[in-house]
């Protein structure tokens, strides 16, 4: 057995590319996990191609280390977390399965509005943190500024911090050696006590099904075990049991205090969701109807929509395919059937945010070969009826008729942006034009500024992060999270091209902006749609109220007229050409349609 007090279970937080992988990749390295040859491109942790391509982190990838330390052997359980704030109930969770954590800050950098949300976040679960300075290689670090601000900002003493080079290997190990003598140990559990198992991530394999990775709070868990899952009432039996190094090794128990994974034959990860507990009786004799479940369970709801579809609308079967076996391991991606005049079959799909959308799209169309048209995101809106009756609206289509409804409500973030100080005035007024309201500032040093505000978050999906990227010369830093839902002037506005209303196309937006919103998007798709044999009429509407119109005059374009005589094979290419170009259109009537027309909501 191993004694609960030779483990440390511990994570890494981090701003995105303060160094996180490349400090767990020298981890592996020193505690001999994985050989240098194994590390494929380094960043062992980042499995997927689609993290190494991009460089960041999006699913965890936990690791168990041996490390010997004044001769006596440790195991070090490292949870690696996805710093983006799509994820943030993830990090959260994987934030309980820890005892401590490591905080990394970029001394070239500084503190960020990540690392500040992710370190009150650990603080909150009562993490001890170990401060580490990173890229002291470089020589634009400033170890000293960067130290004096985390003890300001997150009161963390000075004399805590370890200068560290990831690259390199700098000081490395005194960062391992703190995590054993600076962190607790997981708790001992009583005798004959229940088993209580956290799961933090749950992840589909094609060849075990679901394999649930866990945090063993009390009690144990091996072959055989009758389990019940607190949250999803399912009883179960485990399959399998084991741990990570990183790949699955299988083991005969896993123990109190450890960190491993759980195979119990589910075949979809939304029926052993995030935060679920793994329960069995103890041998004093339990009920699972008085069991409690592990606090802080809760069902990730998506706040950003998009309506997916193919290109070829033969393809309509394989999307589904795709899509249904995406969910398999993505519970948070959630997808219904739409039919649109416009666009023809299709789903309408919930993300947790706009990464999540990106990564979605992207995996359906390099992993499945798929073309697809996705239309402009929007956010989730709830339609409060005269009846009194709330309706969840995931597409500005389906909004009931506005007679019938009192007041429309949309979500809003807690928005937390660090910036240097020069650029506040700018960032501010950015802000407010975007309905934020401005809730305080704080300096964090002589020179930069913690803003906090609340914002709608149709703007943050809109294009805030863009704006605030290029007014601070790339130098802020955002982060958000969900606050609520609250009720807001807005209308619904319907795009209509040659009489038709392209449903793609309708959005739900404040009524100050209607008019400005409205005229913008059909000047737009006048640039956007090419031109046709006959006119065509581009018209925003609010209900029957037309609010700008545009009209795109006839032209024949004959792309092979200026080919006089010459090789047929020419001509052919051309002609071919085009046909390629055509592609990602879709009719309208008799119209194509562009891809770029519906991402023009957008950029409007
Ligand atoms: P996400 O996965 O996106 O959250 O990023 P991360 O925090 O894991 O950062 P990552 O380890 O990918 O490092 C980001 C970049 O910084 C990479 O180009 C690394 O090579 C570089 N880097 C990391 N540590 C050091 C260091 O100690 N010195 C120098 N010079 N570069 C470093």
């Amino acid at each position: 057995m191993n004694e609960v007090k030779f483990i440390r279970n511990f994570c890494i937080i981090a701003h995105i590319d303060h160094g996180k992988s490349t400090l767990a990749d020298r981890f592996l390295e020193i505690t001999d996990t994985v050989s240098k040859r194994e590390m494929k491109h380094g960043q062992m942790l980042d499995m997927m191609d689609l993290e190494q391509e991009r460089g960041i982190t999006i699913k965890l990838q936990p690791v168990r280390m041996n490390y010997t330390y004044k001769g006596q052997k440790y195991i070090l359980n490292l949870i690696d977390t996805p710093g983006h704030a799509d994820f943030t109930y993830e990090v959260s969770r994987s934030l309980e399965a820890c005892e401590g954590a490591i905080l990394i800050v970029d001394a070239t950098q500084g503190i960020e509005a990540q690392t500040l949300a992710n370190c009150y976040m650990a603080i909150n679960s009562d993490l001890v943190l170990v401060p580490v300075l990173n890229k002291i290689d470089l020589p634009s670090a400033d170890v000293e500024t960067c130290a004096k601000d985390i003890e300001n900002v997150l009161g963390i003493p000075k004399e805590e911090i370890i200068a560290i080079s990831a690259k390199e290997g700098t000081n490395v190990e005194k960062v391992l050696e703190a995590v054993i003598e600076r962190m607790p140990p997981p708790k001992k559990e009583e005798e004959g006590s229940e088993t209580k198992a956290l799961i933090f991530d749950s992840v589909y394999d094609s060849y075990r099904g679901v394999v649930s990775y866990v945090r063993v709070v009390s009690g144990s868990l091996k072959r055989g075990d009758k389990i019940y899952l607190l949250h999803n009432k399912r009883e179960l039996e485990v399959l399998e049991v084991g741990y990570f190094k990183p790949k699955f090794v299988t083991a005969d128990i896993l123990e109190t205090g450890g960190v491993g994974y759980v195979v119990s034959g589910l075949k979809n990860v939304a029926e052993a969701r995030v935060g679920d507990t793994i329960w069995k009786p103890g041998t004093k004799g339990f009920d699972v109807n008085e069991a409690v479940p592990l606090a802080g369970y809760k069902e990730v709801k998506p706040y950003v929509f998009a309506s997916i579809f193919c290109v070829d609308g033969d393809d309509f079967p394989l999307l589904r395919d795709a899509l249904q076996r995406l969910q398999l391991s993505d519970s948070a991606l959630s997808f219904e059937p739409e039919q649109s005049g416009a666009l023809g079959h299709g789903f309408r799909c919930g993300f947790l945010g706009l990464l999540h959308l990106d990564i979605v799209q992207e995996r359906l169309e390099r992993e499945y070969s798929l073309n697809l048209i996705v239309t402009a995101p929007s956010v989730s809106y709830v339609a409060v009826k005269k009846t009194g009756e709330e309706e969840f609206i995931a597409n500005p289509s389906d909004l009931p008729d506005p007679a019938s409804i009192l007041a429309i409500k949309e979500p809003w973030v807690d928005v937390e942006v660090v910036t240097p100080k020069e650029y506040v005035g700018a960032i501010m007024k950015m802000t407010l034009d975007k309905r934020g309201l401005n809730k305080s500032m704080q300096y964090i040093d002589e020179n930069r500024v913690l803003l906090k505000y609340e914002v709608p978050l149709a703007s943050i999906v809109l294009d805030y992060f863009d704006n605030l990227k290029s007014l601070s010369s790339g130098y802020a830093s955002m982060n958000y999270e969900y606050l609520e839902y609250r009720e807001g002037n807005l209308v619904k506005l319907d795009i209509l091209v040659a009489g038709t209303k392209v449903d793609a196309l309708s959005s739900i937006v404040h009524k100050d902006e209607a008019y400005y919103i409205g005229s913008a998007l059909t000047k737009k798709l006048k640039e956007l749609i090419p031109r046709s044999q006959f006119e065509i009429v581009i018209q925003a509407a609010i209900g029957s109220k037309v609010i700008a119109r545009e009209s795109l005059s006839a032209l024949r374009k004959d792309v092979t007229a200026k080919l006089y005589g010459g090789d047929r094979t020419r001509k052919d290419k051309l002609l071919k050409k085009q046909k390629e170009g055509k592609k990602r259109m879709k009719k309208v009537g008799k119209i194509d349609l562009p891809q770029e027309a519906f991402m023009a909501i957008l950029k409007r």
